[in-house]
Protein backbone atom coordinates (compact mmCIF):
# COMPACT_ATOMS: atom_id res chain seq x y z
CA UNK A 1 0.00 0.00 0.00
CA UNK A 2 2.48 2.73 0.88
CA UNK A 3 5.42 2.32 -1.69
CA UNK A 4 9.07 1.05 -0.43
CA UNK A 5 10.48 4.36 -1.47
CA UNK A 6 8.00 6.66 0.35
CA UNK A 7 8.47 4.48 3.52
CA UNK A 8 11.86 5.10 3.45
CA UNK A 9 11.57 9.02 2.50
CA UNK A 10 9.23 9.00 5.91
CA UNK A 11 11.60 6.53 7.93
CA UNK A 12 14.59 8.74 7.11
CA UNK A 13 12.82 12.13 7.84
CA UNK A 14 11.83 10.35 11.40
CA UNK A 15 15.13 9.26 12.59
CA UNK A 16 16.91 12.59 11.58
CA UNK A 17 14.06 14.60 13.20
CA UNK A 18 14.37 12.45 16.50
CA UNK A 19 17.68 13.03 16.40
CA UNK A 20 17.45 16.77 16.51
CA UNK A 21 14.82 17.34 18.52
CA UNK A 22 15.54 16.77 22.11
CA UNK A 23 13.80 20.44 23.11
CA UNK A 24 10.72 19.76 21.26
CA UNK A 25 10.62 15.97 22.79
CA UNK A 26 10.62 18.11 26.44
CA UNK A 27 7.19 19.02 25.70
CA UNK A 28 5.45 15.65 26.36
CA UNK A 29 5.13 14.94 23.22
CA UNK A 30 3.97 11.90 21.44
CA UNK A 31 6.56 8.97 20.87
CA UNK A 32 5.89 7.35 17.54
CA UNK A 33 7.14 4.09 16.66
CA UNK A 34 6.60 4.74 12.95
CA UNK A 35 6.14 7.91 10.74
CA UNK A 36 2.67 9.26 11.30
CA UNK A 37 2.30 11.50 8.31
CA UNK A 38 1.67 7.83 6.35
CA UNK A 39 -1.70 9.90 4.77
CA UNK A 40 0.34 12.54 3.46
CA UNK A 41 -0.71 16.09 3.48
CA UNK A 42 -2.78 18.46 1.84
CA UNK A 43 -3.88 22.11 1.47
CA UNK A 44 -7.11 23.73 0.53
CA UNK A 45 -9.67 26.26 0.15
CA UNK A 46 -6.91 29.27 -0.36
CA UNK A 47 -8.16 33.02 -0.12
CA UNK A 48 -5.79 35.84 -0.68
CA UNK A 49 -4.00 35.69 2.63
CA UNK A 50 -4.20 32.01 3.41
CA UNK A 51 -5.48 28.85 3.17
CA UNK A 52 -6.04 25.43 5.24
CA UNK A 53 -3.70 22.93 6.11
CA UNK A 54 -4.34 19.26 6.38
CA UNK A 55 -2.94 16.20 7.84
CA UNK A 56 -3.70 13.24 10.42
CA UNK A 57 -1.43 10.88 12.52
CA UNK A 58 -1.81 8.09 11.51
CA UNK A 59 1.48 5.45 12.17
CA UNK A 60 -0.92 2.42 11.58
CA UNK A 61 -3.04 3.81 8.98
CA UNK A 62 -4.87 0.25 8.81
CA UNK A 63 -5.12 -0.43 12.11
CA UNK A 64 -7.27 1.84 13.16
CA UNK A 65 -4.28 4.53 12.86
CA UNK A 66 -1.89 3.74 15.64
CA UNK A 67 -2.70 6.78 18.00
CA UNK A 68 -3.09 6.58 21.72
CA UNK A 69 -6.31 8.01 22.95
CA UNK A 70 -5.12 11.04 24.00
CA UNK A 71 -4.50 14.64 22.06
CA UNK A 72 -1.58 15.04 20.25
CA UNK A 73 0.16 18.48 19.65
CA UNK A 74 1.67 19.22 16.16
CA UNK A 75 3.61 21.90 14.85
CA UNK A 76 2.63 23.56 11.58
CA UNK A 77 5.71 25.76 9.77
CA UNK A 78 4.58 27.84 6.65
CA UNK A 79 7.27 29.37 4.47
CA UNK A 80 7.80 31.44 1.44
CA UNK A 81 10.68 29.12 0.19
CA UNK A 82 10.84 25.21 -0.54
CA UNK A 83 14.31 25.67 1.69
CA UNK A 84 12.42 26.58 4.71
CA UNK A 85 14.42 29.64 4.99
CA UNK A 86 11.83 32.52 5.56
CA UNK A 87 9.16 31.37 7.89
CA UNK A 88 5.87 33.04 6.93
CA UNK A 89 3.44 31.64 9.60
CA UNK A 90 3.65 29.10 12.26
CA UNK A 91 2.14 27.65 15.23
CA UNK A 92 0.69 24.38 17.19
CA UNK A 93 -2.18 22.83 16.18
CA UNK A 94 -4.09 20.23 18.81
CA UNK A 95 -4.66 16.78 16.68
CA UNK A 96 -7.52 15.32 19.30
CA UNK A 97 -8.71 11.38 19.49
CA UNK A 98 -12.02 12.60 18.64
CA UNK A 99 -11.72 13.94 15.36
CA UNK A 100 -8.87 10.91 14.48
CA UNK A 101 -5.65 12.86 15.03
CA UNK A 102 -6.35 14.98 12.21
CA UNK A 103 -5.21 18.69 11.74
CA UNK A 104 -6.99 21.47 10.05
CA UNK A 105 -4.68 24.69 10.38
CA UNK A 106 -6.95 27.67 8.85
CA UNK A 107 -3.51 30.05 7.72
CA UNK A 108 -4.24 33.88 7.54
CA UNK A 109 -1.64 36.67 7.53
CA UNK A 110 0.42 35.54 4.06
CA UNK A 111 0.55 37.39 0.96
CA UNK A 112 -1.64 37.45 -2.14
CA UNK A 113 -0.76 35.47 -5.66
CA UNK A 114 2.27 33.20 -4.94
CA UNK A 115 3.53 30.07 -3.49
CA UNK A 116 3.96 28.32 -0.29
CA UNK A 117 5.81 25.55 1.00
CA UNK A 118 4.35 23.60 4.36
CA UNK A 119 4.70 20.98 6.53
CA UNK A 120 4.04 19.88 10.22
CA UNK A 121 6.12 17.99 13.09
CA UNK A 122 4.93 16.39 15.92
CA UNK A 123 6.65 13.54 18.38
CA UNK A 124 10.00 14.16 16.83
CA UNK A 125 8.75 13.32 13.29
CA UNK A 126 8.33 15.77 10.22
CA UNK A 127 6.34 15.45 7.26
CA UNK A 128 6.78 15.69 3.35
CA UNK A 129 7.09 19.25 2.49
CA UNK A 130 3.88 20.60 0.41
CA UNK A 131 3.63 23.30 -1.64
CA UNK A 132 0.53 25.63 -2.38
CA UNK A 133 -0.71 28.85 -3.51
CA UNK A 134 -2.14 32.03 -2.05
CA UNK A 135 -4.98 33.33 -4.02
CA UNK A 136 -5.03 36.89 -5.23
CA UNK A 137 -6.79 39.84 -4.00
CA UNK A 138 -10.25 40.30 -4.77
CA UNK A 139 -10.14 43.21 -6.16
CA UNK A 140 -7.24 42.94 -8.30
CA UNK A 141 -7.13 41.01 -11.81
CA UNK A 142 -5.49 37.95 -11.68
CA UNK A 143 -4.05 37.64 -15.04
CA UNK A 144 -4.17 33.87 -15.47
CA UNK A 145 -5.73 30.71 -13.43
CA UNK A 146 -4.76 27.30 -13.80
CA UNK A 147 -6.66 24.48 -12.27
CA UNK A 148 -7.51 21.12 -12.64
CA UNK A 149 -11.29 19.26 -12.14
CA UNK A 150 -11.40 14.80 -11.47
CA UNK A 151 -13.91 12.74 -9.83
CA UNK A 152 -14.66 9.34 -9.60
CA UNK A 153 -11.90 7.36 -7.96
CA UNK A 154 -12.76 3.70 -7.43
CA UNK A 155 -9.33 2.23 -5.95
CA UNK A 156 -9.87 -1.33 -6.87
CA UNK A 157 -10.73 -0.45 -10.67
CA UNK A 158 -7.64 1.51 -12.13
CA UNK A 159 -3.98 2.86 -10.20
CA UNK A 160 -4.10 6.88 -9.92
CA UNK A 161 -1.79 7.07 -12.55
CA UNK A 162 -3.77 10.07 -13.91
CA UNK A 163 -2.96 11.65 -10.35
CA UNK A 164 0.78 11.21 -10.95
CA UNK A 165 0.47 13.49 -14.36
CA UNK A 166 -1.94 15.82 -12.24
CA UNK A 167 0.68 16.48 -9.89
CA UNK A 168 3.30 17.54 -12.60
CA UNK A 169 0.95 20.13 -13.91
CA UNK A 170 1.55 23.90 -13.28
CA UNK A 171 -2.05 24.48 -11.65
CA UNK A 172 -3.45 26.81 -9.01
CA UNK A 173 -6.24 24.62 -7.67
CA UNK A 174 -7.33 21.27 -7.79
CA UNK A 175 -11.50 20.69 -7.70
CA UNK A 176 -12.61 17.19 -6.60
CA UNK A 177 -16.42 16.55 -7.54
CA UNK A 178 -16.87 14.07 -5.65
CA UNK A 179 -16.74 9.84 -5.33
CA UNK A 180 -13.02 10.39 -3.46
CA UNK A 181 -13.69 6.77 -2.36
CA UNK A 182 -16.27 4.38 -2.76
CA UNK A 183 -18.21 2.56 0.05
CA UNK A 184 -18.89 -0.28 -2.27
CA UNK A 185 -16.80 -2.75 -4.01
CA UNK A 186 -17.74 -3.47 -8.06
CA UNK A 187 -16.71 -3.28 -11.51
CA UNK A 188 -14.30 -5.91 -13.66
CA UNK A 189 -10.39 -6.28 -13.95
CA UNK A 190 -9.62 -4.79 -10.50
CA UNK A 191 -5.90 -3.82 -9.26
CA UNK A 192 -5.91 -3.77 -5.76
CA UNK A 193 -8.36 -4.70 -3.40
CA UNK A 194 -10.64 -2.75 -0.64
CA UNK A 195 -9.65 -5.93 1.74
CA UNK A 196 -12.48 -4.97 3.86
CA UNK A 197 -16.40 -4.80 3.95
CA UNK A 198 -18.72 -1.85 3.00
CA UNK A 199 -18.20 0.64 6.10
CA UNK A 200 -20.98 1.80 8.26
CA UNK A 201 -19.65 3.12 11.23
CA UNK A 202 -16.98 5.83 11.88
CA UNK A 203 -14.04 3.57 12.16
CA UNK A 204 -14.82 1.49 9.48
CA UNK A 205 -15.31 4.99 7.28
CA UNK A 206 -11.69 6.45 8.88
CA UNK A 207 -10.16 2.52 7.46
CA UNK A 208 -11.53 3.36 3.52
CA UNK A 209 -10.28 6.93 3.98
CA UNK A 210 -7.03 5.66 5.39
CA UNK A 211 -6.40 3.01 2.38
CA UNK A 212 -7.17 5.49 -0.56
CA UNK A 213 -5.23 7.88 1.31
CA UNK A 214 -2.07 5.89 1.71
CA UNK A 215 -2.09 6.15 -2.26
CA UNK A 216 1.33 8.01 -3.04
CA UNK A 217 0.32 9.14 -6.46
CA UNK A 218 -2.75 11.02 -4.50
CA UNK A 219 -0.78 12.34 -1.86
CA UNK A 220 1.37 13.77 -4.83
CA UNK A 221 -1.45 15.36 -6.39
CA UNK A 222 -2.57 16.93 -2.50
CA UNK A 223 1.13 18.06 -1.94
CA UNK A 224 1.39 20.13 -5.32
CA UNK A 225 -1.83 22.50 -5.10
CA UNK A 226 -4.40 23.25 -3.49
CA UNK A 227 -7.68 21.76 -3.18
CA UNK A 228 -11.16 22.62 -2.68
CA UNK A 229 -13.78 19.48 -2.58
CA UNK A 230 -17.45 18.29 -2.49
CA UNK A 231 -18.70 14.64 -2.20
CA UNK A 232 -20.99 13.02 -4.32
CA UNK A 233 -22.83 9.56 -2.87
CA UNK A 234 -19.96 7.44 -2.55
CA UNK A 235 -18.86 8.92 -0.23
CA UNK A 236 -21.82 7.60 1.80
CA UNK A 237 -23.73 5.19 0.11
CA UNK A 238 -24.87 5.00 -3.68
CA UNK A 239 -27.68 7.13 -4.97
CA UNK A 240 -28.46 8.53 -1.01
CA UNK A 241 -30.32 11.57 -1.37
CA UNK A 242 -31.14 13.93 1.92
CA UNK A 243 -31.72 11.25 4.99
CA UNK A 244 -32.89 8.69 2.54
CA UNK A 245 -30.31 5.39 1.66
CA UNK A 246 -30.68 2.83 -1.73
CA UNK A 247 -31.71 0.49 0.17
CA UNK A 248 -34.62 2.46 2.55
CA UNK A 249 -32.79 1.85 5.62
CA UNK A 250 -34.32 3.44 9.07
CA UNK A 251 -34.31 7.44 8.77
CA UNK A 252 -32.24 7.24 11.75
CA UNK A 253 -30.03 4.46 11.01
CA UNK A 254 -28.97 6.19 8.10
CA UNK A 255 -28.52 9.24 9.39
CA UNK A 256 -25.97 7.80 11.83
CA UNK A 257 -24.09 6.32 9.16
CA UNK A 258 -24.48 9.78 6.90
CA UNK A 259 -22.84 11.15 10.60
CA UNK A 260 -20.01 8.87 10.15
CA UNK A 261 -19.62 9.27 7.02
CA UNK A 262 -19.67 12.98 6.84
CA UNK A 263 -17.00 12.95 9.82
CA UNK A 264 -14.71 10.84 8.12
CA UNK A 265 -14.89 12.95 5.14
CA UNK A 266 -14.03 16.09 7.11
CA UNK A 267 -11.11 14.24 8.66
CA UNK A 268 -9.48 13.43 5.63
CA UNK A 269 -10.07 16.60 3.93
CA UNK A 270 -8.23 19.68 4.01
CA UNK A 271 -11.70 21.64 5.05
CA UNK A 272 -11.57 24.91 6.31
CA UNK A 273 -13.24 24.68 10.24
CA UNK A 274 -16.55 26.75 8.94
CA UNK A 275 -16.99 23.05 7.34
CA UNK A 276 -16.59 20.87 10.45
CA UNK A 277 -19.68 18.95 11.07
CA UNK A 278 -22.08 18.51 13.82
CA UNK A 279 -24.10 15.05 14.11
CA UNK A 280 -25.26 14.68 11.13
CA UNK A 281 -24.98 17.73 9.63
CA UNK A 282 -22.33 19.55 7.39
CA UNK A 283 -21.85 22.80 5.67
CA UNK A 284 -19.41 22.34 2.42
CA UNK A 285 -21.17 24.42 -0.21
CA UNK A 286 -18.39 27.21 -0.48
CA UNK A 287 -17.32 30.05 -2.88
CA UNK A 288 -13.92 30.28 -3.71
CA UNK A 289 -12.75 33.63 -5.51
CA UNK A 290 -9.44 34.08 -7.40
CA UNK A 291 -9.69 38.14 -7.65
CA UNK A 292 -11.71 39.73 -10.31
CA UNK A 293 -10.56 37.02 -12.72
CA UNK A 294 -13.13 33.59 -11.57
CA UNK A 295 -15.26 32.89 -8.46
CA UNK A 296 -15.92 29.11 -8.09
CA UNK A 297 -19.06 28.44 -6.54
CA UNK A 298 -18.57 24.52 -4.87
CA UNK A 299 -22.14 23.18 -4.68
CA UNK A 300 -23.67 20.15 -2.23
CA UNK A 301 -26.37 18.49 -4.36
CA UNK A 302 -26.27 15.86 -1.75
CA UNK A 303 -27.15 16.64 1.35
CA UNK A 304 -30.41 18.81 0.67
CA UNK A 305 -31.81 17.24 -2.22
CA UNK A 306 -35.09 15.93 -2.82
CA UNK A 307 -36.03 12.38 -2.75
CA UNK A 308 -35.84 10.93 -6.08
CA UNK A 309 -39.01 10.53 -7.68
CA UNK A 310 -40.20 7.25 -9.13
CA UNK A 311 -38.17 4.81 -7.46
CA UNK A 312 -38.41 1.30 -7.83
CA UNK A 313 -40.33 -0.65 -6.08
CA UNK A 314 -38.79 -0.93 -2.23
CA UNK A 315 -36.16 1.19 -3.33
CA UNK A 316 -34.70 4.59 -2.60
CA UNK A 317 -32.43 6.23 -4.82
CA UNK A 318 -32.46 6.65 -8.86
CA UNK A 319 -31.20 3.95 -10.17
CA UNK A 320 -33.70 3.56 -12.45
CA UNK A 321 -34.89 5.38 -16.02
CA UNK A 322 -38.68 6.88 -16.43
CA UNK A 323 -40.39 7.67 -19.17
CA UNK A 324 -41.92 10.92 -18.80
CA UNK A 325 -45.67 9.66 -19.28
CA UNK A 326 -45.50 6.92 -16.25
CA UNK A 327 -43.42 9.84 -13.70
CA UNK A 328 -45.51 13.33 -13.87
CA UNK A 329 -43.62 14.36 -10.58
CA UNK A 330 -40.45 14.54 -12.44
CA UNK A 331 -41.58 17.96 -13.55
CA UNK A 332 -42.64 19.32 -10.04
CA UNK A 333 -41.07 22.26 -9.69
CA UNK A 334 -41.02 21.65 -5.69
CA UNK A 335 -38.28 19.30 -6.49
CA UNK A 336 -34.50 21.00 -5.54
CA UNK A 337 -30.96 19.36 -5.96
CA UNK A 338 -29.20 22.26 -3.58
CA UNK A 339 -32.42 22.64 -0.60
CA UNK A 340 -34.09 25.97 -1.32
CA UNK A 341 -31.62 27.83 1.21
CA UNK A 342 -28.55 26.56 -0.58
CA UNK A 343 -30.70 27.59 -4.13
CA UNK A 344 -30.67 31.23 -2.30
CA UNK A 345 -27.57 31.51 -1.81
CA UNK A 346 -26.02 30.33 -5.10
CA UNK A 347 -28.14 32.89 -7.14
CA UNK A 348 -27.38 35.41 -4.55
CA UNK A 349 -23.54 34.63 -5.01
CA UNK A 350 -24.28 34.58 -8.71
CA UNK A 351 -25.93 38.04 -8.94
CA UNK A 352 -23.35 39.33 -6.79
CA UNK A 353 -20.09 38.46 -8.14
CA UNK A 354 -18.38 40.77 -10.11
CA UNK A 355 -16.28 37.81 -11.08
CA UNK A 356 -15.48 37.58 -15.16
CA UNK A 357 -15.75 33.75 -14.91
CA UNK A 358 -18.38 32.14 -12.75
CA UNK A 359 -17.50 28.39 -12.12
CA UNK A 360 -20.12 26.38 -10.87
CA UNK A 361 -18.44 23.29 -9.38
CA UNK A 362 -20.95 20.44 -8.24
CA UNK A 363 -21.40 16.43 -8.81
CA UNK A 364 -23.49 14.72 -11.57
CA UNK A 365 -24.16 16.38 -15.08
CA UNK A 366 -26.44 19.08 -15.51
CA UNK A 367 -27.41 18.94 -19.37
CA UNK A 368 -30.56 16.89 -20.08
CA UNK A 369 -29.65 13.60 -21.41
CA UNK A 370 -32.27 11.51 -23.25
CA UNK A 371 -31.07 7.45 -23.02
CA UNK A 372 -33.63 6.16 -25.04
CA UNK A 373 -32.83 6.02 -28.78
CA UNK A 374 -35.25 6.90 -31.57
CA UNK A 375 -38.72 8.57 -30.37
CA UNK A 376 -39.75 9.35 -26.31
CA UNK A 377 -37.09 10.06 -23.89
CA UNK A 378 -35.56 8.10 -20.44
CA UNK A 379 -33.92 9.91 -17.74
CA UNK A 380 -31.52 9.14 -15.43
CA UNK A 381 -33.79 10.56 -11.93
CA UNK A 382 -30.41 10.82 -9.65
CA UNK A 383 -28.88 13.43 -11.80
CA UNK A 384 -30.07 17.04 -12.97
CA UNK A 385 -32.50 15.17 -14.94
CA UNK A 386 -34.46 13.64 -11.96
CA UNK A 387 -34.97 17.62 -11.50
CA UNK A 388 -35.59 19.71 -14.41
CA UNK A 389 -37.45 22.30 -12.96
CA UNK A 390 -34.87 22.87 -10.82
CA UNK A 391 -32.01 23.15 -13.22
CA UNK A 392 -34.57 25.51 -15.40
CA UNK A 393 -34.39 28.28 -12.15
CA UNK A 394 -30.69 27.94 -12.06
CA UNK A 395 -30.06 28.39 -15.86
CA UNK A 396 -33.10 30.96 -15.77
CA UNK A 397 -31.37 32.75 -12.50
CA UNK A 398 -28.04 32.91 -14.84
CA UNK A 399 -29.34 34.25 -17.50
CA UNK A 400 -31.92 36.71 -15.97
CA UNK A 401 -28.99 38.11 -14.07
CA UNK A 402 -26.39 38.25 -16.76
CA UNK A 403 -23.83 35.79 -14.81
CA UNK A 404 -20.40 36.64 -16.76
CA UNK A 405 -18.84 33.68 -18.34
CA UNK A 406 -20.74 30.54 -16.22
CA UNK A 407 -19.10 27.36 -16.10
CA UNK A 408 -20.64 24.44 -14.67
CA UNK A 409 -18.24 21.60 -13.68
CA UNK A 410 -19.50 18.18 -13.39
CA UNK A 411 -18.27 14.64 -12.37
CA UNK A 412 -19.91 11.10 -12.21
CA UNK A 413 -20.48 9.16 -15.02
CA UNK A 414 -17.13 8.24 -15.65
CA UNK A 415 -17.29 10.06 -19.24
CA UNK A 416 -15.65 13.46 -20.16
CA UNK A 417 -18.20 15.63 -21.92
CA UNK A 418 -18.56 19.45 -22.82
CA UNK A 419 -21.90 20.34 -22.92
CA UNK A 420 -24.13 23.66 -24.11
CA UNK A 421 -26.67 24.21 -21.04
CA UNK A 422 -30.05 25.43 -22.74
CA UNK A 423 -33.22 26.13 -20.97
CA UNK A 424 -35.19 24.31 -23.09
CA UNK A 425 -33.12 21.11 -24.08
CA UNK A 426 -35.86 20.39 -26.50
CA UNK A 427 -35.30 23.32 -28.46
CA UNK A 428 -32.17 23.58 -30.32
CA UNK A 429 -32.87 27.12 -30.99
CA UNK A 430 -32.82 27.91 -27.44
CA UNK A 431 -29.58 30.16 -26.62
CA UNK A 432 -26.66 27.98 -24.90
CA UNK A 433 -26.89 30.13 -21.59
CA UNK A 434 -23.75 27.82 -19.77
CA UNK A 435 -21.15 26.18 -21.13
CA UNK A 436 -21.02 22.37 -18.82
CA UNK A 437 -17.32 20.49 -18.69
CA UNK A 438 -17.57 17.33 -17.26
CA UNK A 439 -14.18 15.36 -16.27
CA UNK A 440 -13.40 12.02 -17.16
CA UNK A 441 -12.97 9.72 -14.07
CA UNK A 442 -9.81 8.95 -12.38
CA UNK A 443 -10.55 5.30 -12.32
CA UNK A 444 -13.78 4.24 -12.63
CA UNK A 445 -15.07 2.49 -14.82
CA UNK A 446 -17.07 4.27 -17.68
CA UNK A 447 -19.74 3.72 -20.38
CA UNK A 448 -18.78 2.15 -24.24
CA UNK A 449 -17.91 4.37 -26.96
CA UNK A 450 -21.42 2.95 -28.30
CA UNK A 451 -23.36 3.85 -25.76
CA UNK A 452 -21.81 7.62 -25.67
CA UNK A 453 -22.61 8.00 -29.59
CA UNK A 454 -25.99 6.59 -28.75
CA UNK A 455 -26.25 9.29 -26.54
CA UNK A 456 -24.46 12.45 -28.80
CA UNK A 457 -26.76 10.94 -31.48
CA UNK A 458 -30.20 11.94 -29.54
CA UNK A 459 -28.50 15.04 -27.39
CA UNK A 460 -27.03 17.51 -29.97
CA UNK A 461 -26.34 19.91 -26.66
CA UNK A 462 -23.17 17.21 -25.77
CA UNK A 463 -20.59 18.54 -28.27
CA UNK A 464 -17.82 15.99 -26.89
CA UNK A 465 -18.09 12.99 -25.31
CA UNK A 466 -15.33 9.91 -24.15
CA UNK A 467 -16.39 7.17 -21.70
CA UNK A 468 -13.50 5.03 -22.53
CA UNK A 469 -10.64 7.22 -21.43
CA UNK A 470 -9.37 7.43 -17.34
CA UNK A 471 -7.93 11.18 -16.73
CA UNK A 472 -8.71 14.64 -15.15
CA UNK A 473 -10.11 17.79 -16.99
CA UNK A 474 -7.77 21.33 -17.08
CA UNK A 475 -8.57 24.44 -17.28
CA UNK A 476 -6.26 27.90 -18.72
CA UNK A 477 -8.75 30.65 -17.52
CA UNK A 478 -7.29 34.43 -18.90
CA UNK A 479 -10.12 37.00 -19.32
CA UNK A 480 -10.31 36.51 -23.54
CA UNK A 481 -10.78 32.47 -23.44
CA UNK A 482 -10.89 29.61 -21.02
CA UNK A 483 -8.93 26.89 -22.84
CA UNK A 484 -9.87 23.43 -21.32
CA UNK A 485 -7.99 20.43 -22.02
CA UNK A 486 -9.47 16.42 -21.30
CA UNK A 487 -6.52 15.02 -20.11
CA UNK A 488 -6.38 11.31 -20.44
CA UNK A 489 -4.24 7.94 -19.42
CA UNK A 490 -3.73 5.38 -22.18
CA UNK A 491 -4.57 3.23 -19.60
CA UNK A 492 -5.08 2.93 -15.74
CA UNK A 493 -3.95 -0.70 -15.52
CA UNK A 494 -0.53 0.98 -15.46
CA UNK A 495 1.52 2.87 -13.63
CA UNK A 496 3.51 4.46 -16.13
CA UNK A 497 1.22 4.70 -18.75
CA UNK A 498 1.58 8.33 -20.38
CA UNK A 499 -1.17 11.27 -20.42
CA UNK A 500 -1.94 13.00 -23.41
CA UNK A 501 -4.75 16.20 -24.08
CA UNK A 502 -7.74 13.44 -25.86
CA UNK A 503 -9.92 17.08 -26.62
CA UNK A 504 -9.20 20.42 -26.43
CA UNK A 505 -12.04 23.05 -26.62
CA UNK A 506 -11.93 27.03 -25.92
CA UNK A 507 -14.59 29.25 -24.34
CA UNK A 508 -14.50 32.69 -25.46
CA UNK A 509 -14.73 36.01 -23.33
CA UNK A 510 -19.09 36.83 -23.78
CA UNK A 511 -19.86 33.18 -25.56
CA UNK A 512 -21.34 30.48 -23.89
CA UNK A 513 -20.29 27.15 -25.25
CA UNK A 514 -16.91 25.80 -26.17
CA UNK A 515 -15.65 24.87 -29.38
CA UNK A 516 -12.88 22.40 -30.27
CA UNK A 517 -9.73 23.44 -31.44
FE1 LIG B 1 -18.46 7.68 -9.57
Amino acid sequence: MITRRRFLQGAAAFAASAALAPVTRALAQPRFAADPFTLGIASGYPHASGMTLWTRLAPRPFAGGGMPGSPAQVQWEVAGDEGFRSTAAQGTANASPEWAHSVHVDVNGLEPERPYWYRFRSGGAVSPVGRTRTAPLSAAAASRLRFAFASCQQYEQGYYTAYRHMAREDLDLVVHLGDYIYESSWGRNHVRAHATDEPYTLDEYRGRYALYKSDENLQAAHAAFPWVVTWDDHEVNNDYANDRSQKLDPRDEFLARRAAAYQAYYEHMPLPAWARPRGSDMRLHASVAYGSLARFFVLDARQYKSHQVCPRPERGGGSNVVRDELCAGRLDPALSMLGREQERWLYEGLGRSGARWNIIAQQTPMAQADRRPGPGADYWTDGWDGYPRARERLLTSIQSQRVSNPIVLGGDIHMAAINDLRIDFGNEKSPAVATELVCPSISSQGPSQKRVELLMQENPHIKFANGTRRGYTTVDVTSKRSVVRIRTIGSEKELDSPIRNLAIHAIEDGRPGAERV
